[in-house]
C-alpha cells in the first residue's frame, strides 16, 4: 500500500498495450547494444551460457544476448509486449514466481524496471529472490534500478514522491505507433545503494559491483548523484 494506492503488479499492461509497437522508438531503448556488450563482459558470459531476462518487454536485450551467442530466454507478465516480440524464447510469467527450476541459468538480468522497481517496494525483493533461486551456484545477476537520490533531486512537475515507500508517481504521456498520445499512471520504486545491497544479501547473493549508470551508458562508475539508475552485479555463492 502506498497511501491509498495498492499496486498489483499489472499496472504496466495498459502502457504495454498502447506502446507495444512504438516502444523501441523511445530514446532510452537506443543504447541496447552498449548495455548488452557491457553486461556480457561484466557477467563473464561465454558463448552458450544460459541467460534469463526478467521483465524482458519486447525482448530487446534477449535479441542482443542471442546475437552474442548466448542462450537467452525472456520472461514477462505482459501479453501485449510478448505478442509484439513475436516468436522466440519467451515465457509469460510473473517475476515474483518464475516458472523455472532452481539453478537452471548461468545469469539472470532485469533491466529498466523489468518487474523489479514496478511492484511498489515490498514485492521487489521477491523478484531478486526468484532470480537468485533460478541461478546456478556461481551464477550472476545484473539488475538496474532507479536512483532515489536522482529522482528526488530532479523531481518533475506533477510527480509525487512517496517518501515512506520510496515510490515516485507520475502521469506519463506515451505515444502509440501512430503518434497518438495517452496518459498513464506510472509508479516506480526508487532505491539507494544500501537498500539494494540489503535486498541482494537477503536473497543470498554477494554484490560484486554497484554502479551509477544511465540507459546506453553502462560503466563501472562509482555511485553518484548524477545518474538516474544503479546497476547491481551480484553472484550466487558457489556451493
Ligand atoms: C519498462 S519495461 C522494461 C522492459 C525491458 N526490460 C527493457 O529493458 O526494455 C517493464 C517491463 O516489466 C514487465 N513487468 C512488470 N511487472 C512484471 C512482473 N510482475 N513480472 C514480470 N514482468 C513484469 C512489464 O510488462 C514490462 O515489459
Amino acid at each position: 500500500m502506498l497511501g491509498s494506492v495498492r499496486l498489483s503488479g499489472r499496472e504496466f499492461e495498459p502502457i504495454a498495450a498502447h506502446a507495444r509497437h512504438s516502444y523501441l522508438r523511445y530514446s532510452f531503448t537506443k543504447g541496447t547494444g552498449q548495455e548488452v556488450a557491457f553486461l556480457v563482459e561484466a557477467l563473464g558470459l561465454a558463448a552458450g551460457a544460459r541467460v534469463l531476462d526478467v521483465g524482458c518487454g519486447p525482448g530487446r536485450h534477449v535479441r542482443g544476448l542471442a546475437g552474442a551467442g548466448l542462450r537467452a530466454v525472456g520472461a514477462d507478465l505482459s501479453h501485449a509486449f510478448l505478442a509484439a516480440a513475436g516468436t522466440g524464447p519467451w515465457a509469460r510469467a510473473d517475476a515474483r514466481s518464475l516458472p523455472f527450476p532452481p539453478g537452471c541459468f548461468d545469469a539472470a538480468i532485469s533491466i529498466c524496471q523489468g518487474g523489479f522497481g514496478l511492484l511498489g517496494g515490498d514485492d521487489d525483493a521477491l523478484v531478486v529472490g526468484e532470480m537468485a533461486r533460478v541461478l546456478r551456484p556461481g551464477g550472476r545477476l545484473a539488475l538496474s534500478a532507479f536512483s532515489a537520490y536522482f529522482a528526488v533531486r530532479h523531481l518533475e512537475e506533477g510527480d509525487t514522491f512517496h517518501a515512506d515507500a520510496g515510490v515516485n508517481h507520475e502521469r506519463a504521456t506515451v505515444l502509440d505507433a501512430g503518434g497518438a498520445p495517452a496518459e498513464f499512471d506510472l509508479w516506480t520504486t526508487c532505491f539507494t545503494p544500501r537498500e539494494l545491497r540489503l535486498i541482494a544479501a537477503r536473497a543470498g547473493l554477494e554484490v560484486r559491483g554497484l554502479w551509477s549508470v544511465a540507459p546506453g551508458r553502462y560503466a563501472a562508475r562509482p555511485p553518484d548523484l548524477e545518474h538516474p539508475e544503479w546497476l547491481v552485479l551480484a553472484e550466487k555463492p558457489p556451493v
